[in-house]
């Protein structure tokens, strides 16, 4: 498996690979890698010849300091987890003056309002660093396909319309959630859960499957309210948001209609530490 820390190198390799006719596929991760990015990277080795892994945990999309400074690292053991799969992988771990040197961020994007919703709500300025170094990974790596998981379905919905707007012409691939054994989505935060609020914390996808259930039999504002009073039930998880979205614009709705998608989306405090999830309603 190789491992390059230098654009110049890396592009060098994927040009060399696309000179043989291979297929590149491309998955984005900031690193402390668990079962979730496995999936996505498994879903292009089975789609492609190659896949790029790239492993930077990415300053510019944290709004807060400390979360930045206490985000997981283990290159190590992620390079392991990697090399065990025993697919054709090549991993980009490149430094911050490497990705970034004299720039900080790009600017505001413009993703149609997709950005102003949700995660775009509570953490001013992050979807303008996730689409600065995506913008700039995607044009780097040439991909034909690149995988994002559906745990930051906001997230994938901006991918797509700057892929879109940017005239990237990288397939934007979709993957489901991939959970604990107790139901908890698999991040690479929960690694600064202690075990017994690791376990607690399987209360958040209880409580959308619950809310799940109860689609079609109340509206949108009633069923939020529903996971508000679930949560104000316990101490050791503080909700900051619960919010019922059309799929494709992701603004929130009031009530349903019959053709379109609607999902829930939740972020929750376990103590310091953030924790995001969604669930498909219908
Ligand atoms: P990171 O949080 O490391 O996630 C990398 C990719 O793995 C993202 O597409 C994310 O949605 C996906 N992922 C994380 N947990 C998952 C799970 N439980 N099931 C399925 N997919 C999961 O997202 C980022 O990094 C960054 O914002 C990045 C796109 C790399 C830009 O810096």
């Amino acid at each position: 498996m190789l491992v390059f820390k230098h654009k110049a190198d890396l592009k060098e390799h994927l040009d060399q690979s696309r000179a043989q006719g291979k297929k590149i596929g491309f998955v984005p991760t900031m690193g402390a890698l668990h079962q979730g990015h496995l999936s996505l990277v498994l879903n292009s080795a089975r789609e492609n010849d190659l896949t790029l892994v790239s492993i930077f945990v990415n300053p510019t999309q944290f709004d807060n300091p400390e979360d930045l400074k206490n985000y997981p690292s283990s290159l190590e053991k992620d390079l392991d987890l990697l090399e065990s799969t025993g697919k054709e992988i090549v991993v980009f771990t490149p430094n911050t003056e490497e990705m970034y040197a004299n720039k900080v961020i790009s600017g505001s994007f413009d993703f149609d309002g997709l950005e102003h919703q949700m995660e775009g709500r509570f953490r001013p300025g992050h979807f303008d660093g996730v689409g600065t170094i995506v913008k700039a990974l995607l044009e780097l790596a040439g991909a034909d396909r690149a995988y994002f998981g559906e745990k930051d379905f906001q997230q994938l919905q901006i991918i797509k319309k700057l892929a879109e707007k940017e005239n990237i012409s990288t397939e934007i691939v979709g993957c489901p959630i991939l959970r604990e054994a107790n139901g908890l989505a698999m991040s690479s935060r929960n690694e600064r859960l202690t075990p017994e609020l690791r376990n607690q914390a399987s209360f958040i996808y209880k409580t959308i499957v619950a809310a799940r259930e109860q689609f079609g039999m109340k509206n949108a504002e009633d069923l939020c309210e529903w996971v508000e009073n679930q949560f104000n039930t316990i101490d050791y998880l503080k909700l900051e948001y619960v919010e019922i979205a059309d799929e494709a614009t992701l603004k929130p709705v009031k009530s349903f209609n019959k053709n379109d998608r609607y999902r829930l989306f939740i972020a929750v405090f376990a103590n310091e530490i953030r924790l995001i999830d969604n669930i498909a309603l219908n």
